[in-house]
């Protein structure tokens, strides 16, 4: 297979980059980051090497869950800017070789959006349909309350409606009815016009959710994976390298439907939510022993689909799909305090304050990201090891202003900084100590070495699309995989503990007298390998990627 292959499949391949345009550049000063802030700093991401940006909704909404409650699907939230200003920064990810997919938030609307107010506002309204009524609160297993803080029930009673509408989420964001064939079509016609605009994708928002029509009264039963086909069919009608990464937290055996029949007809990504949870339990237990597990279970059925690898993301960092006493563990390792906790199921810190800014262990950590199959996402922020500010919140906490300078605000504004949508990180992990000015002039910093790493990714097709397999170790803590393809494997190895160790790898097949080539060491030293087994010495959280073979002229440098 050739690069121009992999290049039609590119989300494979792709480093993914989420942000929220509110908080990452104010340009007018007004306290709140817009398009044209980012626009001015696509530079920077494409330095950095990310090919696609994740945009968060940004389209006008209430913003009572931060723009997931959306008021209309056809425009920008005036304070982001306008829709000329969307096509110019549209333009310009293009321009510097960036693809740009946005959140498409269907599963429900805002309480404010004209279609419910039209729909609660009497039986007869055209709009009644397009949500999901019933007289009565119907059984409903609680554990599909997703926010426990704020919601007892899936059900809510509107009084002007007289009736009881769904909402998974918050009482004022009731679920569409896409049972119906009319919120279908407009979904359609949706995804069509940012299509029209130049998207690449949809980051599909609460799959399982907007999958979940069954056992409604008086809906008409309709398989919703057909919606998911539909929409991936209507999708490759207007565009045929249009990609969906579906947000679906579901064991391993359910996710898999999500990518469809044998043929692979669905989302052709899927966050593997069950893998990061498995990453936090390695890493607060210092054993490679559950994330080799989850590995082991991660399954992909056609050559087009892909898992999208994180270590953080925009919500509380959920730890749902462990046990409670795992739960409890990584809570203890990395956030004992109630306050650092959230819905009993998560946490509200990053990355680089949980491993207590120790940059070894960091760096260690976002080496396996980027070495694990899959295609990885960054949150704002990781580049440079931002933390949290706890003051924020909520799952809010993640979701403070890009720390550019160590300037007033971090650079982010020029407003005051009471009027910033939402305050900066302050202390250890604050602008003066962590921005990105410092670091793009430091050649040890984190942003500088994230850069050789993205890459070095980039170079290294095998972990994009190679078959994957773990490998045995003799250390208890030391993580080793490797990826085959196209005749050429990989290798990494990671050291999830803070002692120095001597591993033996069992590498599996290896031509004989083939050599390895260190993909992380500038040096690019070559060691022997010692039959089908390889000896290292590793740091307390060291880590390395080995090309095995012989390079020739085909092999990336
Ligand atoms: C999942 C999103 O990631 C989260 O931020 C949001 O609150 C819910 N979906 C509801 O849209």
């Amino acid at each position: 297979m050739t690069t121009a292959r992999t290049s039609d499949l590119w989300w494979k391949s792709a480093i993914v980059y989420c942000l929220d345009v509110e908080t990452f550049l104010d340009w007018d000063g007004d306290g709140t980051g817009d398009l044209i802030g980012l626009t001015e700093r696509i530079d920077y991401l494409a330095g950095i090497g990310i090919s696609c940006l994740w945009l968060m909704p940004f389209q006008p909404s209430p913003n009572r869950d931060d723009g997931y409650d959306i008021t209309d699907y056809y425009g920008v939230d005036p304070r982001l800017g306008s829709l000329g200003d969307f096509v110019a920064m549209i333009r310009t990810a293009k321009d510097r070789g960036m693809r740009v997919i946005i959140d498409l938030v269907v599963n429900h609307t805002s309480d404010r959006h004209p279609w419910f107010r039209a729909a609660r506002s009497s039986r007869t309204s055209p709009f009644r349909d397009w949500y999901v009524w019933s007289d009565d609160i119907p059984e409903e297993p609680k554990a599909e309350v997703v926010f426990p803080d704020a919601e007892d029930s899936i059900w809510a009673w509107d009084e002007k409606a007289g009736q009881y509408y769904l909402h998974h989420f918050y009482s004022h964001q009731p679920d569409l009815n896409i049972a119906n064939p009319k919120v279908r079509e407009e979904l359609a016609r949706i995804v069509g016009f940012w299509l029209e605009l130049g998207v690449d994708g949809f980051r599909v928002d609460a799959v399982p959710f907007l999958l979940e029509t069954g056992g409604i009264a008086g809906n008409v039963e309709i398989d919703p994976h057909d919606f998911l086909r539909d929409l991936r069919s209507f999708m490759a009608r207007r565009r045929g390298d249009v990609m969906m990464l579906g947000e679906v937290n579901l064991p391993h055996k359910d996710l898999q439907l999500f990518f469809g029949g044998p043929d692979g007809d669905e989302v052709q990504l899927l966050f593997n939510f069950i893998l990061m949870q498995s990453i936090y339990l390695s890493l607060a237990r210092q054993d490679a022993r559950p994330l080799a597990k989850a590995l082991r279970e991660t399954v992909r059925k056609t050559d087009d689909q892909q898992y999208a690898n994180f270590l953080r993301n925009h919500d509380e960092l959920t730890l749902d799909k462990l046990t409670d006493a795992q739960r409890q563990e990584v809570f203890d390792a990395f956030g004992p305090e109630p306050d650092m906790q959230l819905f009993g199921r998560g946490l509200r810190r990053r990355l680089p304050s949980m491993l207590d800014g120790d940059e070894q262990r960091i760096r260690m950590a976002y080496s396996l990201l980027f070495s694990l199959p899959g295609t990885p996402v960054l949150f704002y922020g990781e580049e440079i090891g931002m933390g949290e500010n706890l003051a924020i919140e909520g799952r809010l906490s993640v979701r403070s202003p890009m720390q550019w300078t160590d300037e007033k605000n971090g650079g982010f504004s020029s407003a005051p900084p009471s009027r910033l949508r939402r305050p900066v990180v302050e202390g250890r992990f604050g602008p003066l100590a962590v921005n990105a000015a410092a670091q793009r002039r430091d050649p040890d910093s984190l942003l500088t070495w994230m850069e050789r790493l993205i890459r070095r990714r980039r170079e290294t097709p095998e972990l994009a699309w190679g078959a994957w397999h773990v490998l045995e170790s003799d250390v208890v803590g030391v993580f080793a995989h490797r990826c085959d393809w196209e005749g050429r494997s990989v290798v990494a190895v990671h050291n999830l503990g803070a002692d120095p160790c001597i591993v033996r790898v069992e590498l599996g097949d290896v031509p004989e007298g083939a050599t390895l080539d260190d993909l992380l060491d500038e040096r690019g030293a070559l060691d022997e390998i010692d039959g089908a087994a390889l000896e290292l010495k590793l740091g307390g959280y060291g880590y390395r990627w080995f090309r095995i073979g012989a390079a020739d002229q085909r092999t990336p440098p």
